[in-house]
């Protein structure tokens, strides 16, 4: 079924977990993702770059948007860094309900203008907003200490962010880049726990490609409720296209198969890491919105499993997997 992004990060959030978000660029890619939330019983996000809309263009968008209608799992579209307006339109234009206005490349007051007018036009259309602040971009070797701690989210401007703004998730920057980590990462936890506490909306790590279990686990626990994954799928994908051209004969067919089997897997390793694997049934309760819709309210979301997760879960998930069966 197609879900909300807000849905999602709030359950997520409220339960947890976190919510894995997969850039995909063609039939392959949103196959795989889609496979493997359905063999492992997750929700899952089907994240499209505006570079994948410029190349795919509406056929792309339409093939996400009906593969998710029509997964049984809880699947949701969203837009990845878009930098400008169009591309906004685009998204909407095309039903996605769910984008990254990202101004980070920005000054921070122009950020936040930019933010907030993207916002005010999504919700003027249904649609969520992921905004950044602090600036991930790719390798960040060569950066002294302090240039590095400046490009990360601050976490007093992150309360004035939200406000002024309004977006519904905030990504961070603590030390995560986009692309292959070169050495060992180092994340900003106490960084992480200061935004968590200022801030009540879902948080969004980017750059999760690389990350080791413990880093996931750690920014799971202080609040992390969407990771980004993009790098692995893509080089699962290559190594496959890769070993396949040596083969004597290839077969076309075959060869999309394996590269599928091959995202699988890593996408599954990922569900597993976020903690989203036998979570679709929570997202399928007929108060799943509601519940998001009061957590939004409220000033601090709780991570307690609520008292509706604790008394029903065993019958929304044996009704759950009788329905998928
Ligand atoms: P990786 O390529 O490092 O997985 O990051 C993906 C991402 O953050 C997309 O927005």
């Amino acid at each position: 079924m197609l879900a909300s992004t807000r849905e999602l990060l709030n359950t997520a959030l409220r339960n947890g977990y976190a919510i894995g978000a997969f850039n995909v660029y063609n039939l392959e890619g949103v196959k795989a993702v889609i496979n493997a939330a359905e063999a492992l019983h997750s929700p899952a996000i089907l994240q499209l770059h505006p570079s994948a809309i410029q190349y795919g263009k509406s056929p792309l968008v339409a093939l996400c948007m009906e593969a998710a209608r029509k997964s049984l799992m809880p699947i949701a579209v969203h837009l990845d860094h878009s930098t400008s307006e169009k591309d906004i339109h685009l998204a909407l234009a095309a039903g996605i309900k769910s984008t990254m206005a990202d101004g980070s490349f920005l000054p921070y007051e122009q950020n936040l203008i930019f933010s907030r007018e993207m916002t005010k036009l999504c919700h003027a259309n249904g649609a969520a907003v992921e905004a950044e602040i602090g600036r991930i971009s790719g390798r960040e070797e060569g950066l002294t200490i302090e240039e590095k701690a400046a490009r990360m989210t601050d976490p007093v401007s992150a309360v004035e962010f939200i406000k002024e703004t309004k977006v519904d998730f905030l990504a961070v920057t603590i030390g995560n880049v986009h692309g292959k980590y070169l050495s060992e990462p180092k994340l900003d936890f106490p960084r992480l726990a200061k935004i968590r506490a200022a801030v009540s909306v879902p948080l969004v790590m980017h750059g999760a490609s690389g990350l080791r279990e413990s880093m996931i686990h750690q920014c799971i626990k202080l609040g992390v409720s969407k990771f980004n994954v993009n790098t692995e799928i893509r080089e699962a994908y290559m190594d496959v296209l890769k070993s396949s051209i040596s083969e004597a004969d290839p077969d076309l067919l075959e060869i999309m198969e394996k590269a599928i089997d091959a995202m699988q897997s890593v996408i599954s390793d990922k569900l597993q890491l976020f903690g989203s694997v036998g979570k679709a049934y929570l997202h399928h309760s007929p108060y799943a919105d509601d519940l998001t819709a009061k957590s939004t309210s409220n000033k601090h979301t709780s991570r307690n499993q609520s008292s509706f997760d604790q008394i029903l879960k065993p019958v929304y998930s044996e009704a759950f997997c009788l329905l998928v069966k």
